[in-house]
Parts: structure tokens; sequence; C-alpha cells
């Protein structure tokens, strides 16, 4: 059973995760193009491959963040990398359901720069009756998130890794101590995260990294 006790958003939910799947071989062999070729796909290419793919963070990793938000009580979350939105729905869905438990507001910060896919995830939201929790900001996210208003309780990087740093150096000043920030595949492409990780020594995250598919590393916030 899934935690998400909402039936129509879980349906939703359920369709994206297998349209998600259904891309995976298109993703693997993309994937080997770029380690295992003399010439990797250029910039460009690599962009329109993947500007229909929706690449959805897996569901158990997508409920274990629902979990979390609900545990921390979670009213502002920022979230990098929104594609079609199937993250999103599960962040959105704790906020609402935190909001519903002991009132006030919420919402979460999205960040899209693909138009086709920030269409989409609108529509996802709208279906889902949770258009008011969330903030899609479309665009490059070094700009869209100059302005973050109040303190963020919860952050997830699902994001191509060379953006990952500059995201979280972008939100750090506006998370509050104890905030937990996800990022996915880190023990998969330990590597590739190395500016990541270093940031999140130098700036007083104890982090670590949980055993799902790929490695999701689970960050907290603490006083340096
Ligand atoms: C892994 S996908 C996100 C999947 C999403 N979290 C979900 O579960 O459905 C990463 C997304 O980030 C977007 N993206 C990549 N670079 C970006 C940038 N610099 N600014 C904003 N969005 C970006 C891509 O278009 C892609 O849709």
């Amino acid at each position: 059973m899934s935690v998400i006790r909402d039936s129509e958003l879980e349906s939703l939910l359920a369709g994206l995760h297998s349209r998600s799947d259904a891309q995976a071989s298109a993703m693997r062999i993309f994937e080997a193009s770029r380690t295992n070729q003399a010439q990797p796909p250029a910039a460009r290419e690599a962009r329109a491959f993947l500007s229909d793919k929706l690449v959805a963070l897996d569901r158990d990793k997508a409920e274990f963040c629902y979990q979390l938000c609900r545990a921390n009580n979670a009213r502002r979350i920022v979230e990098i990398g929104t594609s079609y939105g199937v993250s999103t729905l599960y962040l959105a869905a704790a906020v609402r359901d935190n909001v519903d438990a002991a009132g006030g507001d919420g919402v979460v910060i999205g960040t899209e720069y693909e138009a086709n896919k920030a269409a989409a995830a609108r529509a996802h939201f709208e279906q889902a009756g949770l258009s008011r929790f969330i903030d899609l900001r479309e665009g490059d996210l070094r700009q869209t998130l100059r302005q973050i208003d109040g303190p963020v309780d919860f952050m997830l990087v699902d994001i191509w890794i060379t953006m990952a740093r500059p995201a979280l150096e972008s939100v750090t000043p506006h998370l509050r101590p104890g905030a937990i920030v996800i990022s996915d595949n880190t023990e998969r492409h330990r590597g590739e995260y190395a500016d990541y990780f270093a940031f999140l020594e130098a700036n007083g995250f104890r982090t670590m990294t949980l055993p799902f598919d790929g490695g999701l590393e689970l960050s907290v916030r603490c006083e340096p």
C-alpha cells in the first residue's frame, strides 16, 4: 500500500511511473553512450534527447521523501528538477497533508527549463488538485532560484549532476537548521558528485548514502 492514501493521485502517479519506466531502456542506451563512446553526445544533442523523457524519481524514493516531509512537517520545499511533475506531486501531497493536519500553509517551489515539460507538469498538478501548493518556476534554475522567501525545510535534488552543486549553493542560505536535503544516484555517480560532496563538507552538512537503487543521499543542515 502506498503512503499517499489518495486513490486519484495514486492512479495518476501509477500512469506517470509507467511512462517513465517505459523510457528506461532508451535512457540506459543513452547513459552508455555518454560514458563508452570516444565522442559523448554534444550538450545540444543530449538536451534534445532528454527533452521528452520523464526520468521520474523511483516510486520508493518518492514515497520516502513524502514520509520525511510529513515527519518534519515541511511547509517550504524546494525541488531541483521537476520534469513532468512526478516527485512534485509526492512533495505537494505531503504539504497538503501537513496543512490539513495542523493548519497554516505551505509550498513546493519547482524548477524546470523545458517548456513542454513545465506545461505537462502544470496539467498534472491541476488534475491532482494540488496546484495551490506548487510554485513552478520555469527557466534555468540559476535564475529562477534567486528569490526564495522564508526558511526551507526540505530540498530534493533530482537534476543533471553538473547542476546539483549550483542548486545547493543557491538554496543553502535559506535552509533552516535541521533541514533535509535528498539527492539521487549519489552512489552510482559518486565521482561526478565530487564538487557537491565538497560543498556539503565545507558547509556544515552531515550526510549519509542510503541503500536505495543507485544510492540516495540524505544530508542534514547542521551549524558549521
Ligand atoms: C531527473 S529530471 C527530474 C525528475 C523529477 N524530479 C520527477 O521525479 O519527475 C531532471 C529535470 O531537470 C531539468 N533541468 C535540467 N537542467 C536544468 C536547469 N539548469 N534548470 C532547470 N531545469 C533543469 C530537466 O529538463 C529534467 O526535466
